[in-house]
């Protein structure tokens, strides 16, 4: 037997499966049925995702949920999030009926420009460099017409080529530095073509091309959300003190970068379940998000609170590169479903309800963290996945769920409760 294979891609599906078994599985039976357990039924179906990727054996479920109640720019919505981490939906609920009694969240798109890069080496003068670049850029703009007709058709298309000067970091490093509007589509494919048609126009021979891709780093394709109300209004008790717990943990995460990245960490929990549910590239995103908190050379919170006049204010302002045409939008059957969900955004309203997902997960946590902990809610959305993990039945599950309602979830605290729940079923 052996571990590496030739050819696998040319396998069929079940020699694909079996090779494996032969290799990896410590029961065959065992992993061969749970894989085709995850195999849907509907043909169709399961041959649309096996063609998404190479070397599909099977399906990996994460839950699909929906938080409803969010209240955007007046507009009611409810929200599918693909995840898989117990609280992050119970957490979106909630905060958005706690906002939808206090004027919901205000979100704006403040610009969608993308950017692609041809990265070159280039040891000649650069005086000459700039005058070729300026007797092609005409051209290299007509060398990606037949790309860009349809979306320039539609007002996109490519708004800028610029050559950069990149010495200063990299001997003899230039780029030429191409901005876009691509309006609902998320355009990596679109980009890439055309940094590709352009780079083959502009090469010749003292220009060496590295690579020509498009840049997750999207600080011009920005957007903005905030919730506000008084301060007597967001907490039953001790409103003041709270509001200024929650604004220091803010603070907090302006200067520390180890809160920083969990306090960002759980911002992309709401912000990726979106993201993931209606087919978009939650690693493009999570790339460009996690960058932008680094703008000021530093790793930090990608939210803001503030208080002034009695008011609190909690706003976020994050990079979002997303599409509602093209990629898996359309064609992820569940994806299509969360944009219907959605009311058919385009691409500047999804960036909007993505923005507020990330925003209410936020408070979520802060209120959690400077209130209670956030352990207590968490391990009761746990609950079920520690019962699962014991192998609990429907019934043991029931008196184990109320029982826990009003005690502390640990896992020893459940398994010891489920046994002495046995024994005496037992006796
Ligand atoms: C857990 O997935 C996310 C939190 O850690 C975020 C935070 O600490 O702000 C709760």
């Amino acid at each position: 037997m052996s571990k590496t294979v030739n050819g696998f891609s040319k396998f069929s599906k079940e020699e694909k499966i079996n090779w494996l078994a032969d290799n990896f599985f410590s029961n065959k039976k065992q992993g061969i049925s749970t894989l085709k357990q995850y195999l849907n039924n509907d043909e169709a179906l399961q041959q649309l995702h096996d063609e998404f990727i190479e070397n599909t054996i099977s399906n990996f479920y994460i839950p699909y949920a929906v938080a409803p109640n969010f209240i955007i720019n007046g507009k009611p919505y409810a929200i599918p999030m693909a995840i898989e981490e117990s609280s992050v939906v119970a957490a979106a609920s909630l905060v958005a009926k706690f906002w939808s009694t206090r004027g919901g969240f205000n979100t704006e798109v403040i610009s969608t420009t993308k950017t692609g890069q041809i990265h070159f080496m280039y040891q000649g003068e650069y005086e000459n460099l700039r005058d070729y670049f300026y007797s092609v850029k005409e051209d290299l703009i007509k060398a990606t017409e037949p790309i860009t007709k349809n979306m320039r058709n539609r007002g996109g298309g490519i708004l800028d080529i610029l050559l950069k000067d990149k010495t200063g970091d990299l001997p003899y490093y230039y780029q030429l530095h191409v901005s876009f509007e691509t309006l609902d589509s998320m355009g990596a494919n679109f980009i890439n073509s055309c940094l590709e048609a352009i780079s083959e126009r502009f090469r010749k021979d003292d220009i060496n091309i590295t690579m020509s891709i498009l840049s997750n780093y999207v600080p011009d394709c920005l957007v903005v959300a905030e919730v506000s109300c008084p301060v007597v209004d967001l907490y039953k008790e001790n409103a003041e003190y709270y509001a200024n717990k929650f604004i220091d943990a803010v603070h907090i995460a302006n200067v520390e970068p180890y809160r920083a990245v969990t306090h960002n960490k759980g911002i992309m929990n709401g912000i990726d379940a979106v993201v993931l549910a209606t087919g978009n590239d939650f690693r493009a995103v999570a790339a460009g998000a996690h960058a932008y908190a680094t703008r000021r050379g530093k790793y930090q919170s990608l939210t803001n609170a503030r208080v002034r006049d009695g008011i609190f204010t909690f706003w976020i302002e994050i990079p979002l590169a997303v599409g509602t045409v093209g990629g898996l939008t359309k064609l992820h059957p569940l994806a299509r479903l969360s944009l219907e969900i959605l009311q058919n955004p385009n691409a500047r309203e999804l960036m909007q309800i993505i923005a507020v997902a990330g925003l209410a997960q936020n408070f979520a946590a802060i209120r959690a963290l400077t209130t209670t902990g956030i352990q207590k809610g968490h391990m009761k959305m746990h609950l079920m996945n520690i019962l699962n993990q014991l192998e609990a039945n429907v019934h043991e599950k029931e008196i184990l769920t109320e029982m826990f309602s009003q005690r502390d979830v640990t896992h020893n605290a459940v398994a010891e409760a489920l046994h002495e729940l046995r024994t005496n079923q037992q006796n």
